[in-house]
């Protein structure tokens, strides 16, 4: 288990975070976790994974793994593939990669056999109660409709929901993310007890990653 609260930066598939630039960005975000002592880590594509997971230090996640063991499952992901690639983790139940319950199950299952860090995303407290009964090591709060938003936040739109979701969450650490932009995003979700942050866009469609990234993390 990493140390909390975390922040976690989605490299999603943009092109500032596929092929070199995955490099870059994880680079950037390994040097920051190093100067600054914070917990960060990165979810990355599978074909940067593990090329990614070799330069740097930072807990990379894998955005999705498949429910399979070893075996005939051409094209499928392979938990301990991504495992033995470098990865920590793996992000599961993403409003972009959504899984009917069966399959995120088997996913879960899959992963933890793996000794995969599973990080599952819920879209509303309700989710966020049932998928608590999976016993993730992290659930993830992402209201869809504030995803990649660069005003409204999930903290400053919608904090009674990361209230309520922390509530029912079983005492499983919970992370927030969609829309997160500000320090005071951060502040404010930390206070009503967030363990840390699922982002993208503040960071992946930033100018200065590196600014804005040591500028996120110096509030946590
Ligand atoms: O997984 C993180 C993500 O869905 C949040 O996206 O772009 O709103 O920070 P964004």
């Amino acid at each position: 288990m990493f140390p909390t609260p975390i922040w976690i930066t989605n490299f999603k598939n943009y092109e500032s975070t596929t092929g070199e630039n995955a490099l870059i960005m994880a680079r950037i975000h390994d040097k920051v976790a190093k100067e600054t002592g914070k917990s960060i880590g990165i979810v990355v594509n599978i074909v940067d994974l593990g090329r990614v997971a070799r330069e740097v230090s930072i807990p990379v996640f894998a955005q999705h793994t498949d429910a399979i063991d070893y075996g005939k499952f051409n094209g499928y992901i392979l938990p301990q593939a991504v495992q033995k690639a470098g990865a920590v983790g793996t992000l599961l139940n993403h409003s972009e990669r959504r899984l009917e319950w069966e399959e995120l199950k088997g996913c879960a299952s899959c992963a933890q056999k793996a000794t995969l860090t599973r990080i599952i995303c819920a879209e509303n407290p309700e989710e966020v109660e049932k998928l608590a009964g999976l016993s993730p090591d992290f659930l993830a709060f992402e209201p869809p409709e504030l995803i990649g938003s660069t005003g409204a936040s999930v903290a400053n739109s919608k904090p009674q929901s990361i209230t309520d979701s922390i509530k029912v969450s079983g005492g499983i650490p919970l992370l927030v993310g969609a829309g997160i932009n500000s320090v005071s995003d951060v502040e404010v979700s930390l206070k009503l007890g967030a363990q840390g942050f699922l982002v993208a866009t503040a960071i992946t469609k930033s100018p200065n990653p590196e600014r804005d990234l040591r500028n996120f993390v110096s509030a946590m």
